[in-house]
């Protein structure tokens, strides 16, 4: 069961270690954060999605989130 919708990186954990779910899916958070997991595994701050990019469009808001380190 992969469980969606809202979650962040404290919830998440708390579904999978509670039984509420043996997954849990990012949609918002893992568009704008290309390396989501390492980010999620280090505690590591998260990019801000920008909403007026999603659906639709270029590569904008798809492929020009920045990486971990990449920011600087
Ligand atoms: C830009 C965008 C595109 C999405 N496209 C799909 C899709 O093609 N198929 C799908 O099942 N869910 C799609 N979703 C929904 C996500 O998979 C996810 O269920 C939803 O964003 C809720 O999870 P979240 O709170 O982690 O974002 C999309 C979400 C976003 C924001």
């Amino acid at each position: 069961m992969i469980a969606a919708g809202g979650f962040v990186r404290e919830t998440a954990a708390a579904a999978v270690a509670g039984g509420r779910a043996d997954a849990v899916a990012f949609g918002r958070l893992f568009i704008a954060n290309p390396d989501l997991p390492e980010r999620l595994r280090r505690g590591a701050p998260l990019n801000d999605y920008d909403r007026s990019t999603f659906y639709g469009g270029g590569e904008r808001g798809y492929t020009d989130y920045p990486a971990l380190g990449a920011a600087a």
